[in-house]
């Protein structure tokens, strides 16, 4: 094999206690070649890792992998079919029941094999129905991570996904997706220019809301609503589970608190650890997994305790407008809504239509009520927001601000 690469010997044995040094070298192997059987122990996710990695696109680096099931990590990566996806053959996942679970691909855009395949991943590895919320667990997760590789990644292969029961010492189950794509942190920039990070922009991906599909402050397009790294986060920290998002720039890690299922520890792995695509493993004590739809209620409820309002606290903006924006000093008598309507209809709307910011300045006014606000900006704030262009509120008492504040909070409500 040309550019074959050796794993030092700190490397022959991957675990999720340790990934960081793996992930570190996994990047330094893109465009060369290595040999699964110079390891001596691979879990699942690691197998999983290599696997996207090793599949051949038509453009774009891969990694030459081949095994001849000398060492035992070989033997398990080519039970579970390793050579299969890496060829892109089919895996033949029905004949095994309940032994192994093979790999699988899904690539874009076979969004209908995603349930099939998250079914079958999930049934087997839960052996009896006393475990039917770990079952469930398992079909969630994966569902949601295969839809964000097919969704998201841009990688024509899709995702690969395998989901393990490690039985030695405490049972749990290991699941892990992974593609050879854009990264999250390309995924999110369009809509979320900001995040020039890649730990922010990993953090920013599991909050609830969050999309690459659409801006912060909204709660969410016809296809997405930002929400299926957020559960999958939040089920590792119910469940005492443990996370690891590696992607693009970044990985980080999350681990559930046993003793204590509010608290968790959120970290990012260090020594330039991270992924060539997006590499997502969710992890978790079968015995922990006792419930599913009522631990779903809590995240539920968390989501709708962090949902922005819907409207969102944007396009009035209390700040220095930048220089050039026009100013307006609203003169308008306070109490007289047709007034206030007409002057809106003539002095700001034509400037919003032309998606030409500008800046209202409130110092004629100590207080001001409701109707008022409402008549003055009902319309202008839905062209403004409809337009993309911001209203800057100058020199506005506290007490103009919240009432202004709360019409921007229903005018773009629903
Ligand atoms: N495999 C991936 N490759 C690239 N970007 C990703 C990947 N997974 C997630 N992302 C980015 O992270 C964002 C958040 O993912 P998340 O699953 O939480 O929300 P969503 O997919 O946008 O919405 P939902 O899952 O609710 O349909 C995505 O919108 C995307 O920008
Ligand atoms: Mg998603």
């Amino acid at each position: 094999m040309t550019g074959l690469v050796t794993p030092p010997a700190h490397l022959r044995r991957v675990t999720l206690e340790e990934p960081e040094a793996f992930l570190v070298w996994l990047s330094t192997v893109m465009g060369g070649a290595l040999r699964l059987d110079d390891f001596e122990l691979l879990h699942p996710w690691a197998i999983v890792a290599l696997a996207a990695l090793g599949r051949k696109k038509s453009s774009g680096e891969h990694i030459d992998t081949s095994l001849s099931a000398g060492s035992s990590a070989a033997k398990f990566a080519h039970a579970i079919g390793f050579e299969d996806v890496v060829e892109g053959k089919d895996s033949g996942l029905a004949h095994q029941p309940r032994r192994t679970v093979r790999m699988q691909s899904v690539a874009y855009p076979n969004f209908p094999q995603i349930d099939g395949v998250a079914r079958n991943t999930s049934d087997l590895v839960v052996r009896s129905s006393a475990e039917d919320a770990a079952a469930k667990t398992i079909f969630h997760v994966v569902v949601e991570l295969l839809r964000n590789a097919v969704q998201h990644s841009r990688d024509p292969l899709g995702g690969v996904v395998v989901a393990q029961r490690m039985d030695a010492g405490e049972k749990r189950i290991q699941v892990a997706v992974a593609d050879n794509g854009i990264g999250i942190q390309s995924a999110l920039l369009a809509k979320h220019p900001t995040l020039s990070d890649p730990r922010t922009a990993l953090e920013k991906a599991i909050q609830p809301h969050i999309s690459g599909t659409f801006e912060e402050g909204l709660t969410g397009t016809s296809g997405n609503a930002g929400l299926g790294l957020f559960f999958v986060a939040e089920m590792a920290k119910l469940t005492a589970g443990t996370m690891l998002v590696a992607s693009r720039g970044a990985s980080l890690f999350l681990r559930g608190d046993r003793e204590d299922p509010t608290n968790h520890q959120l970290s990012f792995l260090g020594g330039g650890a991270q992924y060539p695509g997006t590499l997502v493993v969710f992890e978790a004590p079968v015995a922990s997994v006792h419930v599913y739809g009522p631990m779903i209620e809590v995240i539920n409820q968390r989501a709708k305790d962090r949902m922005p309002g819907r409207a969102l606290h944007k396009w009035l903006l209390f700040q220095k407008p930048p220089s050039g924006t026009s100013e307006i000093l609203v003169d308008v008598a306070s109490e007289n809504t047709a007034e206030a309507q007409a002057y809106a209809q003539k002095k700001l709307v034509p400037h919003l239509a032309r998606k030409q910011a500008i800046a209202l300045n409130f110092r004629n006014f100590e207080i001001v009520t409701q109707s008022f606000i409402h008549a003055l900006l009902y319309e202008a704030i839905r062209v403004a927001w409809a337009l993309k262009t911001p209203i800057y509120i100058v020199d506005a008492q506290p007490a103009v601000r919240s009432t202004l504040e709360f019409l921007e909070t229903y005018a773009l409500a629903g």
